[in-house]
């Protein structure tokens, strides 16, 4: 007897990460209302916007619609007390942000590692939000090194979570190389590969079952063109979008794709 599988319809997970864009409040207001303006109801897809967390407030707290949720770039793992500069949780989830990135490559490259994104990831979820733990190999080499690197990365950043504590999990794979200006992002089908592997180092750290529920996304130069094969083809749950999430025309587009 063929077994049924149940395949579950989960929305596709859409992220802006503004960076440290743009310079003032008065552009990040009018970058969100630009894209608000677009009045898309995307049905399929989950929307999230990371702006500077000093424009979260007045983005999020002035918001009323459905269509997009709020997140952070960043946050710090203890939850109150003398860290000067940091941003805690329970301040993020007063300003209406219950995502959170964390691991991004451009933090990693300023000296942030395995460990302190594992105890990110772990407030974050024990706090009952969703992290979104970045992982990515700086390069590719011929001998497959790079997918020990992604491997190592990947269970060092998830060490402190629990199977009990997977289903606020998201992973974002962001290989270093294809972030940013002038670069581009691997073939789909290189992609897909990716996240089977991906897939099949969660099933030795969870199980099958959980591994199949984690969504794994994609970033590094995702655009409208590109960015429909990459999901379909390259197997993934969505898209961690930077610099083409800046621009409400062409991030809509990428919406839209989704939401097809
Ligand atoms: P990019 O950045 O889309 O500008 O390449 C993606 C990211 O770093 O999250």
């Amino acid at each position: 007897m063929l077994k049924k599988t149940t395949k579950k319809k989960t929305k596709k997970i859409i992220i802006a990460n503004w960076k440290m864009n743009p310079d003032t409040m008065q552009d990040a207001k009018k970058i969100f209302s630009d894209l608000k303006n677009k009045k898309l109801n995307p049905k399929k897809a989950k929307v999230v916007i990371c702006p500077p967390s000093v424009y979260l407030a007045e983005l999020s707290m002035n918001y009323r619609g459905q269509a997009f949720s709020f997140g952070a770039q960043d946050v710090f793992w203890s939850d109150k007390g003398e860290h000067t500069g940091e941003i805690s949780t329970e301040m993020l989830k007063n300003l209406r942000a219950d995502w959170v990135i964390v691991g991004h490559a451009e933090k990693r490259a300023i000296g942030e590692n395995d460990q302190m994104v594992a105890t990110k990831a772990k407030r974050v979820i024990d706090e009952g939000m969703k992290a979104v733990v970045c992982i990515g190999e700086p390069h590719r080499d011929d001998h497959g090194q790079f997918l020990r690197f992604i491997e190592n990365q990947l269970r060092d950043s998830l060490s402190l979570i629990s199977k009990k504590k997977t289903d606020n999990l998201v992973i974002a794979y962001e290989p270093v190389w294809a972030i940013g200006k002038g670069k581009k992002p691997p073939t789909s089908h290189e992609l897909h590969q990716i996240s089977l592997f991906i897939k099949k180092i969660l099933s030795s750290i969870y199980n099958r079952e959980i591994a199949m529920s984690i969504p794994i996304i994609y970033g590094g130069s995702v655009d409208e063109e590109n960015c429909r094969e990459l999901v379909d083809i390259g197997n993934v749950n969505g898209l961690l979008v930077g610099r083409a999430s800046l621009n409400p025309h062409i991030f809509s587009n990428i919406i839209k794709e989704l939401d097809k």
